[in-house]
Order: C-alpha cells, then sequence, then structure tokens
C-alpha cells in the first residue's frame, strides 16, 4: 500500500515537471486509448482499428519528431565543441607567443648585461694598465731624484698632498736650469725640503708659505733635520681675504712676504682646494709685483678644473705670462716676463 502511495506520489511529481504541449499529446493519446477502448467494448471494431492506425502514426510522428530533436541537439553539440576548440586554440597560440616573448626579452636582457660585464671588465684592465704606468714613471722620476742628491736625513714621502716624484723632478731640473735666486712656494711640504737640497746646491734660498701653523712647524723641522734651515724658511700666513676681479677669496696673509722682491721661481701649490674655490687663482694678482722681470711660475694639479681655469685666465690678464710645455707630471708651467725684460739664463 505504501509502495503503490510512493509510486503516485512519484506520478505526481513527474506529471507536474510536463511542459504544456507535453500535456496536450499525453491527454490525446489517453483520448485515442479510450476511444479504442470504449469503441472495442462497444463491438465497433472498425472505429477501433482506425483509432488504432491514428495511435500509432501519431507514436510514429513521435519518434521522428524525436528524432529530430536529438540530431539538432547533437549539431548544436558539435558546434559548441568546435567553438570550444578554437578558444583553447587562440589561449595556447597567445601563450606560446607570451612565453617566446619573455624567452627574447630575457635573451636580450642577458646579452646586455653580457656587454655590460664585458666593458667593465675591459675598462677595469684598463685602468689597472693606467695606474701600473703610472707608478712605473713616479719609480723611474724616485731613482732620478735620489740619483741627484744625497738626503742627510730621511726625506718625507711625495704624493698625495705632497709634490709627485715626476713633478719633483721636473721642478728642480727647472731649478738646476735657470738657477733662480729667489724661490717662493706657497703650501710647504716634501716639496720644501727637496727644492732646499737643489738650491743649496745651485746657490739660491727659499721661503715658503704655510696658511697652517702645525703643517708649517712640521715643515720646519724636517728642513733642520737635513741641515737646510739656512737655505730655506716657512712662513706662516693664515688665510684673510683678499679681493681679485671684484671677487674675495680666502688666500695668505701678503703682508708675511712685504720684505719679498724679485721672485725668480714661484710655486704655486697652495692653499688646498678645500679651502674653496679657485683657491689658487688670487696667486697672480697678490704676487705679480713681487716678480722678478723674468720669472718662471709652476702651478701644481694643474690636471684639475679650477687650476686649468687658473692658467687660462692668467694668460689672458696677466701681460708677459705664457705657459710653456713641460715634460712632466699634473703641473703647469708659465714664464713671465716683464715688459721690456729679457731672459737670461745662467751659465
Ligand atoms: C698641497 S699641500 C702643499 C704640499 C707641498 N708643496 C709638498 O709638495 O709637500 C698644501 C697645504 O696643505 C696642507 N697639508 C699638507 N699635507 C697635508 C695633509 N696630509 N692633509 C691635509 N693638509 C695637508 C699644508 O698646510 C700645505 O701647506
Amino acid at each position: 500500500m505504501s509502495s503503490l502511495t510512493g509510486i503516485g506520489g512519484r506520478l505526481a511529481v513527474r506529471l507536474q515537471s510536463l511542459t504544456r504541449p507535453q500535456v496536450i499529446v499525453l491527454i490525446v493519446v489517453l483520448a485515442v486509448v479510450a476511444g479504442i477502448w470504449t469503441a472495442a467494448a462497444t463491438g465497433h471494431q472498425g472505429l477501433a482499428v482506425s483509432l488504432v492506425a491514428v495511435l500509432l502514426l501519431g507514436v510514429l510522428l513521435g519518434i521522428l519528431h524525436l528524432s529530430r530533436w536529438m540530431g539538432g541537439l547533437h549539431r548544436a553539440n558539435q558546434a559548441a565543441h568546435r567553438d570550444l576548440r578554437v578558444v583553447v586554440e587562440q589561449m595556447q597560440r597567445r601563450v606560446v607567443a607570451t612565453v617566446e616573448k619573455e624567452r627574447v626579452t630575457a635573451g636580450d636582457r642577458h646579452q646586455e648585461l653580457t656587454r655590460t660585464i664585458t666593458r667593465g671588465l675591459r675598462q677595469n684592465g684598463h685602468g689597472n694598465d693606467l695606474l701600473l704606468r703610472a707608478q712605473s714613471r713616479e719609480i723611474e722620476a724616485m731613482f732620478q731624484l735620489f740619483a741627484e742628491f744625497t738626503p742627510r736625513a730621511p726625506m718625507p714621502s711625495s704624493g698625495d698632498f705632497a709634490l709627485n716624484p715626476t713633478d719633483l723632478l721636473e721642478l728642480l731640473h727647472i731649478v738646476r736650469l735657470r738657477r733662480p735666486q729667489l724661490v717662493v712656494e706657497l703650501g710647504s711640504g716634501t716639496s720644501t725640503v727637496w727644492l732646499a737640497y737643489a738650491l743649496e746646491k745651485s746657490g739660491g734660498r727659499l721661503i715658503s708659505l704655510d696658511h697652517d701653523e702645525d703643517y708649517a712647524g712640521k715643515t720646519r723641522e724636517m728642513l733642520d733635520a737635513h741641515g737646510l734651515s739656512a737655505v730655506a724658511e716657512v712662513r706662516t700666513a693664515p688665510l684673510t681675504e683678499l679681493v681679485a676681479d671684484g671677487k674675495t677669496y680666502r688666500w695668505y696673509d701678503v703682508e708675511k712676504l712685504a720684505d719679498v722682491r724679485d721672485i725668480d721661481l714661484l710655486l704655486i701649490d697652495g692653499p688646498p682646494a678645500s679651502t674653496g674655490p679657485d683657491a689658487r687663482y688670487p696667486a697672480m694678482h697678490a704676487l705679480e709685483s713681487r716678480l722678478a722681470p723674468v720669472a718662471t711660475v709652476v702651478l701644481d694639479d694643474a690636471n684639475r678644473p679650477d687650476e686649468q681655469d687658473a692658467v687660462r685666465r692668467w694668460v689672458e690678464n696677466v701681460a708677459g705670462l705664457t705657459a710653456e710645455p713641460h715634460l712632466l707630471g699634473r703641473h703647469a708651467v708659465l714664464s713671465y716676463s716683464r715688459s721690456g725684460a729679457t731672459a737670461s739664463v745662467p751659465a
């Protein structure tokens, strides 16, 4: 009884889920079946057979409709499958193109990196090569310096803040050739000792200015140790304001050279660049009037922009000042000749 109730329930649910055309077909089929049954029961054999034929025809038409519907469904399914395949292929192509693009970009980046590393290695090698050659030049110059002089005490180091051996070598060559009677040096240190040895030999004297009392004191001690205090003296000249070409600079107190005349050789190696821009430019403005009629001016660190600019402006503005070619080092050599004066090289 309960199973009958279950079957009835499920049947009711199925009937409720039928569409309107399905309900109409079902009612028509039930009506025809009822007609057959009634015709057969009431002895109308002909009508019953006719109704059976109509029912069979209906079933046949139903099967035909069903097969056409399923065929349509199959075609729609195939079309959807084709569309899906096209979409998948397009996506595959896009993925492959993206991967290929990334691969090419990564290849380019790799090549660029390799080129940069190779360039760096080459430059580094070139830099090392230049450094090695510069060191060889300085060592050769050092040998020549010590071949010319035999110091009476350990010599202070050259290079860094002090003049390089190549610069010292050419400076002492100038002293040997031109035999200056009075040398003024701006910025004391190792060069003061070497210059003093050269002047002791050639016959001349040196006045060195230093803005810093400590460095001035150290240089005085070195001169004492080498027995050169009679040849060279160090004067402390603190930096004070000095106006040159309408601009204010911090430069040595010129009063410290008030007694000085006829400088034959002027070595400009101070004040240090750290004291201000164009730190050495005022030198010619302050000391031109104290130069001998014919003199030589040597400027160290002439490879730096400030010093190159100073040389250019001096040559433009100071009458009788010309740049000379020089042999070695990083300094500039200039000759000064006051108008009407002629150079005389001592024998
Ligand atoms: C370029 S240095 C002069 C060097 C000197 N003409 C020589 O060849 O040894 C200029 C000034 O810098 C200062 N100075 C010297 N050695 C220094 C150092 N190691 N560090 C900082 N300043 C220094 C001194 O006051 C010196 O007068």
